[in-house]
C-alpha cells in the first residue's frame, strides 16, 4: 500500500474501487463524479474480495507492487544492519512519558544514538524533532531517520470539531479537508505519521471512545475513513506536507462488554465481517500506510496478538503491505490479558501474530533479538517488519529530507483558510434535534438578531479550553472563540447578560439562583451544557450514566421552569440521555465539542446565517439501558412490529415480543436524523432494473470489468417544503429477506447531499451496484444470494415510505 504509484491520489478525489477491482487501481474522477463514486459505491460492510471472504481462503494475495528501487535500498541497508539494529527500527516511544506500566526509559538519547529506536511520538516541535533527528541521522551508525508520530485526531493546531461531529456533516469531502490542513500543520513540526483515523464502530454511547470515530454505520464509516487518509496522505506520501495515516484499533475495540473501555469483546466472525472490519478495509484500500492494533481480546484472543485478524485477514485477504503498530503497551498488555506469563512470551506471540512495532512498553527492544537468537522467532520474519517500517521511512522522504524547516512552522499554523475551514465544519456539524413551535407558533430557531436581552448560561458557554474536545494536539484554548465571545460580537455586551450556573461537576446555590435570575430578566435563554471533554469523552472515558454530569439537569429544569424560551446547546462526545430536555425544552442542537471556531459557527447556526444540515452518525438512546443501540440491528425472531412500546404489556400493550417492558426500544432520535430551518418531503422511492438474478449480481462481484452489467437505479423526489434554501441528504437503506445469515432491518447504501430551494423539488438518483446486495452468508462468504429486497430513500434511519424487488436465483 506504500508505493508511491498505489499513494498518487488527486488531492481532494475518494478512489471508488468495486469489489474484486484490482487493489490500488484509482481511477480519476471529476469532483461530481467522485463524489457520487462515494455515495454510490463506496465498498459497503465487507467489501473484501468475495472470493477471500472465509477464514480458510487464502487465495487472494495482494496486487499492489511495491516500487522496486526503494526495495533495493532496502535490502542494502538490512545487510548492513545488526540484529540489534533490526529491532531497534521495531521500537517505539513516547518522548517523556515512562514507557508504560512497566518500569522503562524515560530519556532515549543514547539508545537513539545506538540506532534502538525507530519511531518517538509526543514530539510537537519541529525545533525538538529536529534536536531528536539530529541524533538519529547524524550519531547513528546507519544515519536511519526517526518517524515521528502523534495523535493528531481532528485537527493540530486548527482543532477542528471532534471525530463524531465531523462525521455528522456525511462530507466525506469535507473531511478529506480537515485531514489535509491537519498534515500540512502536524509535517510542518516534523510529525509525518498520525495515529488517526479511528474507524472503530461504535454503537454503545457509554463507550467513551465513540467520539473519536465516525460513528455506528460501516457504510458512512467507510466512507469517512477513505476521506481521512486520503486528506492525511496527499497526493504523494513523500510530499513534505503529507503524512502518513495509522488507521486504529484493529479491530472490535469499539464492541468493548458494558461500553467499558478496554473490556473485552465477542465478536462472531460474521458480525466482524458485515460491521466491524469495512471501515478498516477501506482505509487499507485508499492506501493507508499503517494500521494500529488494538487493546481489547477478541473472542478470548488479544487483538495485538491475533494472527486471524492481523495475518489471515488483513495480510492475506486484503494484501496490506503497511506497516502495523501496536497500540500504547498493548504488547505488555498480553500478561494481564492471561496469554503470556513473562515479557519474552508477550513479544512473541505479539510478533509472530504479525505485530511488527511496539509502541512504549519495549518488550521487543528487551526480548526480540534474544528470540531471534534463541530461534523462537525466525529472523526473516524481523526482516520483513523492518522492511515495512524502512518502507515507510523512505515512502515518506525522510532519508533525503529528515528535518523540519523550523523557519516555516509559525506560519502553517491557523492560516486564515484552515481557521475559514473550521468554522465551516464545526457548522456543518450541528444537529438540530428539536425545535418546536414556541409562544407566538413560530419554531424558536432561528433567533431574531432583533432579540432584545438574551441570557447566556452554562458551564460551556465561556470554555475555550473544552471546545477543542478530547485529543487536541496542539491546539490552545486562547485560539478559541467562545459562545460568549462570538455572542458579544453579534449582539453587543448590553444585550448579552452571562451567568456560568453551574461547572460541570459542581455547582451552588448562589450559582444557581443567579442563573434563575438572568433567565427571570431576559427574553431568551441560550443554555450551553454538556461533558468536560478531556475527562468524560475520548479515551478511559466510559460512563455508566449518560445524563447531564453534576446538577447541569436541575440547572436546565430551574431556568426552563421560568417560562423564558429556552436554546439548549449540547457539547458533548457522544448522545446524552435527557428525556426530560426533549420533551420541555423546545430547541435542542447537539454541538458535540467544535473546535478553534465553536462561538462563531453556533451563532451562525443560532441566528440562521447558516441552516442546520448535520445528522446523527450514531443513534440517541432514550436510556443507557438500551445501550448497545444500533439503528442497524436484527430483526429478532418476535419484533414487537407497530405495538405501543410507550405501555408495559400490563397496561394492555403486547409482552412476548423483543422489548423492554420499562422503555421504548426506539432511540430518542435515530441514526441519520437531523432537522434543518426549513422542511423536506420526500416522493415514493422508485426503481428501474433489469430482473436481477443472483448468479448474475455474482458474476459481477467478482468480475470487476463486468460489475455495470447489472444495475439498479432507485430514484427519489425530494421537496423543500419550507421557505428557505437548504440542503438535506438523502439517505439510501436496503433490507434483505429470505437470505441465509438474517441481515440488519435496515443498512446503509448511499446518501447525497442535495440543495433546495424553497419549494423546489429534485430528484435524487442512486445507483447500486452488487455490493448493495452483497452479505456474508452462513459460511462467512461475502455473496449475493436470491433475496426480497426493501429499500428506502428517506431522511433518516427510521422514516420514509419502502419500494421493494427481488432477486431470483
Ligand atoms: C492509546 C490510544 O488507544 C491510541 O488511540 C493512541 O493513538 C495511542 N495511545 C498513542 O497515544
Amino acid at each position: 500500500m506504500l508505493t508511491r504509484s498505489a499513494l498518487k491520489i488527486t488531492a481532494g478525489s475518494v478512489p471508488c474501487n468495486k469489489i474484486g477491482a484490482p487493489k490500488n487501481v484509482l481511477t480519476p474522477f471529476t469532483r461530481i463524479a467522485i463524489v457520487t463514486c462515494v455515495l454510490l459505491f463506496s465498498l459497503p460492510a465487507g467489501a473484501q474480495d468475495p472470493a477471500a471472504g472465509s477464514a480458510s481462503n487464502s487465495s487472494v494475495l495482494p496486487s499492489n507492487h511495491i516500487d522496486p528501487l526503494a526495495e533495493q535500498k532496502i535490502d542494502a541497508l538490512l545487510r548492513k544492519m545488526t540484529l540489534d539494529e533490526k529491532v531497534g527500527q521495531l521500537v517505539q516511544y513516547s518522548v517523556g512519558q515512562p514507557a508504560g506500566p512497566v518500569v522503562g526509559p524515560t530519556e532515549y538519547t543514547e539508545m537513539i544514538e545506538k540506532g534502538e529506536v525507530g519511531a518517538l511520538f509526543n514530539v510537537t516541535s519541529a525545533h525538538d524533532s529536529n534536536a531528536y533527528q539530529h541524533l538519529a541521522v547524524e550519531k547513528s551508525r546507519l544515519h536511519i531517520p526517526i518517524v515521528f508520530g502523534q495523535d493528531v485526531i481532528h485537527g493540530f493546531r486548527t482543532e477542528f470539531p471532534i471525530p463524531l461531529g465531523l462525521a455528522s456533516t456525511w462530507d466525506p469531502d469535507l473531511v478529506q479537508k480537515v485531514a489535509r490542513v491537519a498534515a500540512r500543520e502536524a509535517s510542518a513540526t516534523g510529525i509525518r505519521w498520525v495515529f488517526s483515523p479511528m474507524v472503530d464502530i461504535a454503537r454503545d454511547a457509554r463507550w467513551g471512545r465513540m467520539a473519536e470515530g465516525s460513528g455506528e454505520d460501516p457504510y458512512l464509516g467507510s466512507a469517512m475513513a477513505r476521506a481521512y487518509v486520503h486528506g492525511y496522505q496527499g497526493e504523494d506520501l513523500s510530499n513534505l506536507d503529507s503524512v502518513a495515516a495509522c488507521v486504529k484499533h484493529f479491530v472490535g475495540y469499539g464492541a468493548a462488554e458494558g461500553g467499558r473501555d478496554y473490556n473485552s469483546v465477542e465478536i462472531s466472525e460474521h458480525t466482524l465481517r458485515e460491521f466491524y472490519l469495512p471501515p478498516f478495509h477501506d482505509a487499507v484500500e485508499a492506501g493507508a500506510a499503517s494500521i494500529m492494533t488494538a487493546f481489547d481480546s477478541l473472542n478470548g484472543v488479544p487483538a495485538s496478538a491475533n494472527p486471524f485478524t492481523i495475518k489471515q485477514i488483513l495480510r492475506k485477504e486484503w494484501g496490506f503491505r503497511g506497516l502495523v503498530d501496536s497500540d500504547w503497551t498493548s504488547i505488555a498488555e498480553l500478561i494481564p490479558h492471561g496469554i503470556a506469563n513473562d515479557p519474552a512470551t508477550a513479544a512473541r506471540k505479539a510478533f509472530l501474530a504479525g505485530v511488527e512495532m511496539d509502541m512504549v512498553s519495549s518488550f521487543y527492544h528487551d526480548n526480540l533479538a534474544k528470540l531471534v537468537r534463541s530461534g523462537q522467532v525466525p529472523e526473516s520474519d524481523v526482516n520483513q517488519a523492518v522492511r515495512d517500517v524502512l518502507r515507510l521511512k523512505f515512502e515518506l522522504g525522510l532519508f533525503e529530507h529528515p528535518y523540519a524547516d523550523e523557519t516555516k512552522e509559525a506560519a502553517a499554523m491557523l492560516q486564515p483558510d484552515s481557521v475559514a475551514l473550521a468554522r465551516e465544519a464545526a457548522e456543518r456539524s450541528f444537529v438540530l434535534l428539536n425545535n418546536s413551535p414556541s409562544s407566538n407558533g413560530s419554531p424558536l430557531l432561528p433567533l431574531s438578531p432583533e432579540v432584545k436581552h438574551v441570557a447566556l448560561i452554562g458551564p460551556l458557554a465561556d470554555d475555550a479550553a473544552n471546545m477543542l474536545g478530547s485529543w487536541s494536539a496542539k491546539s490552545r484554548p486562547e485560539d478559541v472563540v467562545t459562545l460568549r465571545a462570538a455572542l458579544v460580537q453579534k449582539l453587543g455586551a448590553d444585550r448579552v447578560q452571562y451567568t456560568k450556573g453551574s461547572e460541570i461537576t459542581t455547582d451552588s446555590d448562589e450559582q444557581m439562583a443567579e442563573a434563575v435570575k438572568n433567565a427571570k430578566e431576559s427574553d431568551l435563554v441560550i443554555l450551553a451544557l454538556g461533558e468536560n471533554a478531556p475527562d468524560m469523552t475520548g479515551e478511559a472515558a466510559s460512563r455508566a450514566h449518560l445524563g447531564l454530569p453534576g446538577r447541569q439537569e436541575q440547572l436546565l429544569e430551574a431556568v426552563v421552569a421560568t417560562r423564558t424560551p429556552v436554546v439548549l446547546v449540547l457539547f458533548s462526545g457522544r448522545p446524552l440521555t435527557l428525556p426530560w430536555a426533549f420533551e420541555h425544552v423546545p430547541a435542542v442542537l447537539a454541538a458535540w465539542f467544535p473546535g478553534v471556531q465553536a462561538g462563531p459557527a453556533l451563532v451562525q447556526t443560532l441566528f440562521g446565517d447558516v441552516n442546520p444540515t448535520g445528522k446523527l452518525a450514531v443513534s440517541w438512546p432514550r436510556a443507557v439501558g438500551q445501550e448497545p443501540l444500533y439503528y442497524d440491528a436484527l430483526n429478532t425472531g418476535r419484533p414487537p412490529g407497530n405495538a405501543d412500546l410507550t405501555k408495559p404489556p400490563w397496561k394492555g400493550s403486547v409482552k412476548y415480543v423483543s422489548r423492554y417492558i420499562d422503555e421504548q426500544n426506539s432511540p430518542q432520535f435515530p441514526f441519520g436524523y437531523g432537522l434543518s430551518y426549513t422542511s423536506f418531503s420526500f416522493g415514493n422511492p422508485q426503481t428501474s432494473f433489469t430482473p436481477l438474478s443472483a448468479t448474475a449480481l455474482n458474476r459481477d462481484l467478482r468480475d470487476p470489468a463486468r460489475a455495470s452489467s447489472v444495475e439498479v437505479t432507485v430514484s427519489s423526489d425530494v421537496t423543500n417544503t419550507g421557505t428557505r434554501t437548504a440542503e438535506e441528504t438523502a439517505q439510501l437503506y436496503v433490507r434483505l429477506e429470505g437470505t441465509s445469515t438474517a441481515q440488519p432491518v435496515r443498512a446503509l447504501k448511499g446518501f447525497q447531499r442535495v440543495k433546495l430551494a424553497a419549494g423546489e423539488t429534485q430528484r435524487v438518483t442512486f445507483k447500486l451496484g452488487p455490493q448493495a446486495f452483497a452479505l456474508w452468508d452462513d459460511h462467512n462468504k461475502y455473496v449475493v444470494e436470491p433475496a426480497r429486497v426493501k429499500i428506502w430513500i428517506s431522511p433518516d434511519s427510521a422514516h420514509g415510505s419502502e419500494t421493494t424487488l427481488e432477486i431470483s436465483k
